[in-house]
């Protein structure tokens, strides 16, 4: 058994934490996650509308009585406006969801600390994703519960400043009292118990979840993350300012070498849109449009369930946990 600050604060079985995956993180995967014992994530920004989103809740709790984290994603986008983000956030207060996942900008910078309050108020635990110690200063400051610590090798957006997970783990752990969960790069027991000893009190994970077989995508690209490599996935956006890490491939290609030629949002929107990317989920077409997995996906072997990925992992981290134990002597 692993005892963990999140696991206390949450009451769930094991640490492992999903986070917010657009157009995957739906609620069949979400109350499988949290079935299992995890923390599965309902991504907000799939839900255009109040109602979709009420629904939503209530899926994952007609399949789960178990907690779930809701991902909110404020960052600037063609769908997804600041009136939806303050509507996420009144919708989870109200529905007391566990705890919400912000990344991009943190709550008082995108809405005001008046979402701050309302989500305290209905005892909604606030994590804030960051790249930086300085990020996670501020979080910690305007009265957040947890620090999602994530680096650079994370399928998604990773924070500019680059830094990998193996160092800001312990430094955001040493600069901060709330808890932190590892995110980037890890997909196995030997991750767990690695982010542990770093001063982590869990981990969150995107890629490994893809590959499982709950993940609403097409098998292709779960078989197709298993073949593929650590370093099969690479940056790119930063001419465009908000850089992303994703699957090489054909398209990936192509925007890069827009990029390269100096092209613009508009001259790269056709080819990353986020509806493009939908169809490339369900098609299994892995060079359609941008799939935004981390360096993780190294370690993924086999396409497994939920039940199968948590186990095993928590399983791994006990025995590697007691092997190093014994190498103290
Ligand atoms: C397919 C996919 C979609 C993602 N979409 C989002 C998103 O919409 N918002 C967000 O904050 N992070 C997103 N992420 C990042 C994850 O929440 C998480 O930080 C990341 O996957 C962790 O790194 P890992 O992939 O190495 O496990 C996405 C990740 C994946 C794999």
């Amino acid at each position: 058994m692993l005892k963990t600050a999140i696991t206390e604060m949450f009451g769930v079985k094991y640490p492992i934490i999903c986070g917010a995956m657009m157009w995957l993180s739906i609620p069949p995967l979400t109350a499988a996650i949290s079935e299992a014992g995890g923390l599965g994530n309902l991504t907000a920004g799939n839900y255009e509308t109040e109602e979709e989103f009420r629904n939503a809740i209530k899926a994952v709790r007609t399949l789960t009585d178990k907690p779930f984290m809701v991902g909110i994603t404020i960052l600037p986008s063609l769908r997804i406006t600041p009136e939806h983000h303050a509507m996420y956030v009144r919708v989870c207060a109200d529905e007391r969801v566990a705890g919400v996942e912000i990344s991009g900008a943190p709550l008082d910078k995108g809405l005001g600390m008046d979402a701050i309050e309302t989500l305290k108020k209905a005892n909604v635990k606030m994590f804030q994703k960051v790249g930086a110690v300085r990020h996670a200063v501020h979080a910690e400051k305007v009265g957040y519960d947890g620090i999602y610590a994530a680096g650079i090798e994370e399928g998604g957006h990773p924070l500019s400043d680059d830094v990998t997970t193996m160092i800001l783990t312990p430094r955001i752990a040493e600069s901060v009292k709330i808890p932190v969960v590892t995110v980037g790069g890890i997909a196995d027991g030997r991750g767990l118990a690695a982010a542990l000893i770093l001063g982590a009190h869990g981990v969150m994970m995107g890629s490994r979840f893809v590959s499982t077989k709950e993940c609403p995508c097409h098998d292709n690209i779960k078989e197709e993350l298993v073949r593929r490599q650590e370093m099969d996935t690479t940056i790119f956006g930063r001419s465009i300012g908000l850089q992303g890490r994703a699957l090489m491939s054909d398209v990936i290609r192509d925007v890069i070498a827009i990029e390269e030629k100096g092209g613009k949002l508009e001259d790269l929107i056709p080819l990353i849109s986020g509806l493009r990317i939908k169809q490339a989920w369900e098609t299994g077409n892995v060079d359609y449009a941008p799939l935004m997995v981390g360096q993780s996906i190294g370690l993924i072997k086999k396409v497994m369930t939920v039940k199968e990925v948590l186990e095993s992992m928590v399983k791994e981290a006990e025995e590697v946990l007691a092997k190093k134990n014994k190498m103290v002597v």
